[in-house]
């Protein structure tokens, strides 16, 4: 039951989403940068939508941050202007036609975040004080094991690693991986291979990743499956009109929800139980990582 104020505001401490159920935070990351993170992100974004969840996207990707692109919004504050000007959060997520929430990071923002634990507080607290109530956050994140990546992945409930068929994407894939099921064995990791020629060459890409997991992490991940390479998906960019609205019907379209239901149906890990964001995250700076790298 969430509880009424006096004032008639509706508090939400617990942050739980629409449906009752606490919020369930999906990082999107990657080893190397253009496979296609931002536009799973935005597009399984939508799709969940669909689904009557409400849905909020971190664009935080440190360089190329790139979501406002793809839905063809101009964002003109980001999460910088909540630690340095004392906006409040609402007024800096920006709701979109495609009817999805998204909040912007920039570059300032995340070395903030790298630098200084007082800045995370001041964002966990904001976060607390927004009375939200999304079923979904999803993080696009930079490519790679930079911290501010690690500490997002590490905070989430799911991560999705995308590859394409490039040898340099895999093998920086598995390094992203190696570092995150270090600290968490059991954190569920889909791997989804983009830009294949057919679906066969992301099973098989696939099952090579998963046999290095085991054998060298003594765990595995899940398969998130394939996304064809189609011209159609760069149209979509340009145009700055997601493809799962365009062209529902495609089979890139077909694989983002193919994706989202094997997202969904995967058990969650209760780790950070209803703590926001940014709480993880400032759990997450206690672990020390250096080992690992
Ligand atoms: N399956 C695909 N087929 C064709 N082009 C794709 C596909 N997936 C992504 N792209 C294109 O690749 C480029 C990089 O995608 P993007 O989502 O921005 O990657 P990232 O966020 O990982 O940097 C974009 O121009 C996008 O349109
Ligand atoms: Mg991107």
């Amino acid at each position: 039951m969430i509880p009424k104020l006096k004032s008639g505001v509706i508090s939400n401490p617990e942050h739980k989403g629409s449906n009752g159920r606490s919020c369930e935070i999906i990082a999107i990351t990657s080893g190397k940068g253009g496979v296609g993170k931002t536009t799973v992100s935005v597009n399984l974004a939508i799709d969940l939508q669909q689904m009557n969840k409400k849905v909020l996207v971190v664009d935080a990707d440190l360089h190329l941050g790139n979501v406002d692109l793809i839905l063809g919004i101009r964002t003109t504050r980001t999460i910088a202007d909540v630690v340095k000007k004392n906006i409040s959060l609402k007024d800096v997520i920006i709701h979109t036609n495609a009817k999805i929430d998204i909040l912007p990071a920039s570059s300032a923002s995340l070395d903030l975040i790298e630098s200084e634990l007082s800045v995370l507080h001041k964002l966990a607290h904001a976060f607390n004080d927004f009375n939200h109530n999304y079923d979904y956050i999803i993080i696009d994140t930079g490519a790679g094991i930079a911290m501010t990546v690690l500490s997002f992945l590490l905070g989430a409930d799911k991560i999705g690693v995308i590859i394409t068929p490039d040898p340099a994407s895999i093998t920086d894939a598995y390094a992203v991986i190696k570092v995150v099921k270090s600290v968490n064995k059991n954190i569920p990791v889909f791997l989804t291979s983009n830009m294949v020629n057919h679906s066969d060459e992301g099973d098989i890409l696939y099952k090579k990743m998963n046999l290095m997991v085991h054998k060298f992490l003594d765990s595995f991940i899940l398969f998130g499956g394939s996304i064809i390479r189609d011209e159609m998906i760069a149209r979509s960019v340009k145009k700055q009109r997601p493809f799962i609205l365009d062209h529902p019907n495609s089979s890139a379209a077909n694989s983002i929800r193919a994706l989202n239901r094997r997202i969904l149906q995967s058990s969650r890990l209760n780790t950070f139980g209803n703590k926001n964001l940014f709480e993880r995250v400032i759990e997450n700076k206690k672990i020390p990582l250096g080992w690992n790298l």
